[in-house]
C-alpha cells in the first residue's frame, strides 16, 4: 500500500511517500527556520501563509521523487494535530481536498503517534539493510521530546484476529507541565542569542563548556514522578544571566548577528562559538547536561515501572548528540534496548506520518468527512485516569 503522508502543525512543511508503512519512497521537508529565525522563535501567523505558499509544491516533489503520479498513491495520512491550529488546517484541508479528488481512502494522524512511529519505521528501514541489528521491542516506553512535546508513553502492539497488523495503543505515563525539553533548549538560545532554532545550536556549543560548571540541582516536583517541568530551570539560567556581563555579551552576539544577516550571512559554527566566553558555554554545557539527566533518568525511571525492555526516543530534541549517548548508556546499564530514529525522522517530517497512518488504514480505519484540524489533541488514555 502506497500512502502519501502529509505534515503542517509547526514550521516545516512536508509530504512523504511511504510503502507498505516501512520503505520510503520519498521524503521532502521544507523548513521555515528562515522565515522565523530573526524573531527567534515560530510566528504562527507567518507559519500558516509559508504552509500555504509550499503545500502544493512539496506534494507534487515527494511524487515526482516517488516516480509516481497522485493516481498511483493507494491513500493519504495527514497530521490532524496536536500543533498550531492555522498551521494544521493547511495539511487537513488540502489532504482532504486531494483525497476527494483522487477518491482515495484518507486518515488524521496523531502527530506524536507520528513520532512514535518513526522510530519503528527506521529500525525496520535498518533491519532490512542488515538483519543482525536488534529489532524494536513491544511494550516498551517511548519519549517524545521536541519543540512542542515531551511526554513519556507506553506503547503496546496488540495483534487483532485475523489481521496481519498490530493495533497499537497508548498510554500516557507523563508529561511536561510547564515548558517542553525543546521550547527549554530554543528559550535559553534566544535569551544569551545563540541562534534559532536553540536546540542544534546549543548541542553544537556544549561540547566546548564544562557541563559541571554550574550545579543547576534536580527538578523537583511533587506528585506524578514521571511528569517534567523545565521552566524552573529556564528561569534559573534567566537570573544567572540577567545584570551579568553574561547579558552584555549576548546583547553583542544579537548586533552581530543581525549586522550578518542584513548581509545575507549566517555565522558559521566555529564563529559563533569564538564569540562565545567559557563562561556561556560553561553555562550552556550545564543547562543541557541537566535537561539530559532529567530526561533519561524519568525515562527509564518509567521503563523500570512499567517492566518493559526497551525503550524509545523521538521528537526534535531526539536529535540531541548527549542525549543519544547518556540514554544509550543507561539503558544498557539496566539491560535495556535504546531506538532512536536517524535524525532526519528524529524532527517533523511526513514519512512518519504515512507510517502510522498506514497502520490505521490496514485496520480499515478511515478519516470522517467531518476531519479537521486540533490544536490540542492528546494521544491515548493517560495512566492516571486509567486507575481511577
Ligand atoms: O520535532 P520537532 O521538529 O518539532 C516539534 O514537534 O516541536 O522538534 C523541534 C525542536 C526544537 O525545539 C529544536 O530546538 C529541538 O527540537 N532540537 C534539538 C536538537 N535538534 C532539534 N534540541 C536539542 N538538541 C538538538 N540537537
Ligand atoms: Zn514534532
Amino acid at each position: 500500500m502506497l500512502v502519501l503522508g502529509i505534515e503542517s502543525s509547526c514550521d516545516e512543511t512536508a509530504a512523504a511517500v511511504v510503502a507498505d508503512g516501512e520503505r520510503i519512497l520519498s521524503s521532502v521537508v521544507a523548513s521555515q527556520i528562515l522565515t522565523h529565525e530573526r524573531f527567534g522563535g515560530v510566528v504562527p501567523e507567518l507559519a500558516s501563509r509559508e504552509h500555504l505558499r509550499r503545500i502544493g509544491p512539496v506534494v507534487d516533489e515527494a511524487l515526482a521523487r516517488a516516480g509516481l503520479t497522485s493516481a498511483q498513491v493507494d491513500a493519504l495520512a495527514v497530521t490532524e494535530g496536536p500543533g498550531l491550529i492555522g498551521s494544521l488546517l493547511v495539511g487537513v484541508v488540502y489532504g482532504k481536498a486531494l483525497a476527494e479528488a483522487l477518491a482515495k481512502p484518507l486518515v488524521g494522524v496523531n502527530h506524536l503517534e507520528g513520532h512514535i512511529h518513526a522510530v519503528l519505521l527506521e529500525n525496520k528501514i535498518a533491519r532490512a539493510a542488515n538483519p543482525e541489528i536488534e529489532a524494536a521491542d513491544f511494550p516498551n516506553v517511548t519519549l517524545v521530546v521536541s519543540g512542542g512535546h515531551t511526554v513519556l508513553y507506553r506503547v503496546e502492539a496488540q495483534p487483532s484476529a485475523g489481521a496481519r497488523w498490530p493495533r497499537f495503543r497508548y498510554t500516557r505515563l507523563g508529561q511536561t507541565r510547564d515548558d517542553a525539553a525543546g521550547e527549554a533548549f530554543d528559550k535559553v538560545a534566544k535569551l544569551l542569542a545563540l541562534g534559532y532554532p536553540g536546540g542544534p545550536v546549543i548541542d553544537r556549543l556544549a561540547v566546548h563548556g564544562n557541563s559541571d560548571a554550574v550545579d543547576f540541582g534536580r527538578v523537583r516536583m511533587k506528585g506524578n514522578p514521571l511528569d517534567f517541568s523545565f521552566s524552573g530551570l529556564k528561569t534559573a539560567v534567566l537570573y544567572r544571566v540577567r545584570g551579568s556581563t553574561l547579558e552584555n555579551e549576548a546583547e553583542g552576539r544579537r548586533r552581530w548577528q543581525s549586522d550578518l544577516r542584513r548581509e545575507g550571512k549566517r555565522p558559521s559554527g566555529d564563529e559563533l562559538r569564538d564569540h562565545c566566553s567559557r563562561e556561556t558555554l560553561d553555562l550552556i554545557a550545564s543547562f543541557q547536561s541537566t535537561v539530559v539527566n532529567d530526561l533519561v533518568e524519568r525515562t527509564l525511571a518509567a521503563a523500570e515501572a512499567e517492566a518493559v525492555s526497551s525503550v524509545f526516543v523521538s521528537g526534535g530534541v531526539a536529535c540531541n548528540s548527549l542525549l543519544r549517548r547518556r540514554a544509550a548508556e543507561a539503558a544498557h546499564a539496566q539491560g535495556l534496548g535504546c531506538f532512536f530514529p536517524s535524525l532526519a525522522l528524529a524532527t517533523d517530517n511526513a514519512a512518519m506520518i504515512a507510517a502510522a497512518g498506514f497502520f490505521k488504514l490496514a485496520a480499515g480505519e478511515r478519516a470522517a468527512v467531518t476531519l479537521t484540524a486540533h490544536a490540542s489533541f492528546p494521544l491515548g488514555v493517560s495512566a492516571a485516569a486509567d486507575k481511577q
